[in-house]
């Protein structure tokens, strides 16, 4: 029986486990915490498809276009095709599972307008759409794990791939609870780690999600694609801890941005945009409220208390629990932060990473969303991307021999045991503490030459203290040895910016404010002795 492990449980990762299990082909399904505990459980606004009876006038083809617009035409049409094509059979295989979706009081799910989308086409589960797909599939990986064909490792972390000539053989896992790293073999690795977020520390998203896998992945070989691309989510509300996501929802259903001005509210994206201007996508949405320079409100008490509890009831409880606001009654103090990543591992069609038997889905994957992603394409793509990956792999032969690794699990081991030798002088959270402020300050929603610059400056002052850290017994082993990692692949994302000389989606640099019609290509990144190598992806290796 052909083998496949699998790193992440969130909903790419078991879209894939479940979609190979179904083939018949045995997953090693590995993550440090239970699936209950991913960052698919956030995703609250829902899921894009044209079903039948669509929105009049919606169609698949004005799925794929508004797709493609929203990417700043850099995402590829063969790839977004796949994508809206396969939506339909998505969101039949969750009912399936048993994913319940909001219904009309005739029976027809209901579905919400989302930022820059022609048409109402986002289907969604009460405010939980996230937690009701993961619930869903986390049973249908029970059903398979009885059956003896997924079987699930938790308390273990990634550590490395096992590569040899240009093909992945399996991978060094750590096991939290022996802290051991151990060596497995399979016909093929998927990495569904998520996107970034810990390079930026406070975002919408998990800071379980850190990068490491896609950095440490980068260092191994694989090319890494669009990392420039970072999506602030438009309006999000400030809490110490974390920015909560005001959901879009909150617009799809008419709320209103605005700002003082001289007591007076100015509906700033109303005025240049006219009426839709509140729903354009969400690279623009955020722009605009940087260039005001001022405290933005989203104003939805106009709908009414009983319409925001039957429609808005997750927007109402977050402002209401971490701010003590009423939303029947006051404005939402708004500000944009980094809520997903356009950028990660570069892919193919079939998902393969340029490292044969290594595959990507889900977020830290670059394949569908170009240069801006649309809401609601994030929870079809995590999907999507699995099932794909998942055909692949079922498709191709097994293998039929395996190097020895013996010496690469010995070499790895030494490292381990010499980073965890000795006390460290630079605690390894203070690191990710700097960084983080590094990214906030220097790759915001507007970046320049000379921003990005200091940026890339202080991330090699980082590189080099954390090759004199040693073992910081007060975090997990885990956060001692990714912390090199991280800091590559948040090197590698400065240098991607700074080598895209226009302002395209959600890349906009105030020394190059234009879209230059040459360079509608993506951006590649490669590890080259020691520092990063970036060109235009010119040959379309990679479908965007
Ligand atoms: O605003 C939101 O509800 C976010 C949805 C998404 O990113 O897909």
């Amino acid at each position: 029986m052909k083998d496949v492990i699998v790193i992440g449980s969130g909903i790419a990762g078991m879209s894939c486990a479940v979609r190979c299990a179904q083939m018949g082909v045995h997953v090693t399904l590995v993550s440090p915490f239970p699936s209950e505990r991913s960052q698919s459980v956030m995703a609250a606004g829902g899921i894009n498809a044209v079903l039948p009876e669509p929105e009049e006038g919606d169609s698949i083809a004005s799925h794929i276009a508004d797709t493609l617009k929203g990417s700043g035409y850099l995402a590829g049409e063969k790839a977004v095709t796949g994508l809206c094509e396969g939506a339909g059979g998505i969101i039949a295989f969750l009912e399936r599972i048993g994913t319940v979706f909001s219904r009309d009081a005739s029976g027809r799910p209901m579905r919400r307008a989302f930022g820059g989308q022609s048409h109402k086409r986002t289907y969604y589960c009460g405010a939980s759409t996230g937690k009701q797909i993961v619930s869903a599939l986390v049973m249908e990986v029970r059903r398979f794990e009885a059956a003896g064909l997924i079987e699930r490792k938790l308390r273990c972390c990634f550590h490395s791939a096992l590569i040899r000539d240009g093909a992945c053989y399996g991978a060094l896992l750590f096991d939290e609870t022996s802290w051991q790293l151990i060596s497995l073999c399979a016909d093929a690795l998927v990495i569904a780690t998520g996107g970034q977020n810990a390079l930026f520390g406070k975002t919408t998203g998990s800071t379980q999600c850190d990068g490491y896998a896609a950095g440490r992945l980068f260092m191994q070989g694989a090319v890494l694609k669009n990392l420039e691309f970072i999506q602030y989510h438009p309006t999000t509300l400030e809490t110490p801890q974390k920015k909560m996501l005001v959901s879009e929802a909150a617009r799809g259903e008419g709320g209103r941005l605005f700002y003082l001005e001289n007591g007076r509210r100015v509906y700033f994206m109303e005025d240049k945009f006219g009426p839709g201007g509140n729903l354009m996508t969400r690279d623009v949405v955020s722009r605009e409220i940087c260039r005001t320079g001022k405290e933005v409100f989203l104003d939805v008490s106009f709908l009414g208390r009983k319409a925001i509890d039957e429609r808005l009831p997750e927007v109402r409880d977050l402002c209401a629990r971490y701010r003590g606001i009423d939303i029947a009654k006051d404005p939402i103090p708004v500000v944009p932060s980094v809520h997903f990543f356009m950028g990660g591992l570069a892919v193919h069609l079939n998902h393969e990473t340029s490292i044969r038997d290594l595959f990507a889905i889900g977020e830290c994957a670059s394949m569908y969303h170009g240069a801006n992603r649309l809401g609601g394409n994030s929870l079809l793509a995590a999907l999507y991307s699995g099932f794909v990956a998942a055909e692949e792999i079922a498709a191709r032969p097994g293998k039929e021999s395996w190097p020895d690794f013996s010496g690469d699990l010995k070499r790895e081991e030494a490292a381990l045991k010499l980073g965890m030798s000795s006390e460290s002088s630079f605690p390894v959270m203070y690191i990710r503490d700097m960084l983080a402020e590094t990214m906030r300050d220097h790759l915001g929603i507007v970046r320049s030459e000379e921003s990005l610059a200091k940026g890339l400056e202080e991330i090699d002052y980082y590189l080099s203290v954390a090759e004199r850290i040693r073992y910081d017994s007060s975090v997990l082993p885990y956060f001692n040895y990714s912390i090199t990692g991280i800091l590559t692949i948040a090197r590698a994302t400065l240098q991607c910016a700074r080598a895209r000389t226009e302002s395209r989606g959600a890349h906009i640099r105030s020394d190059y404010p234009e879209t230059d019609p040459g360079r509608q290509f993506a951006t590649l990144v490669s590890f080259d002795q020691g520092g990063c190598r970036v060109w235009l992806d010119k040959e379309h290796i990679y479908e965007s």
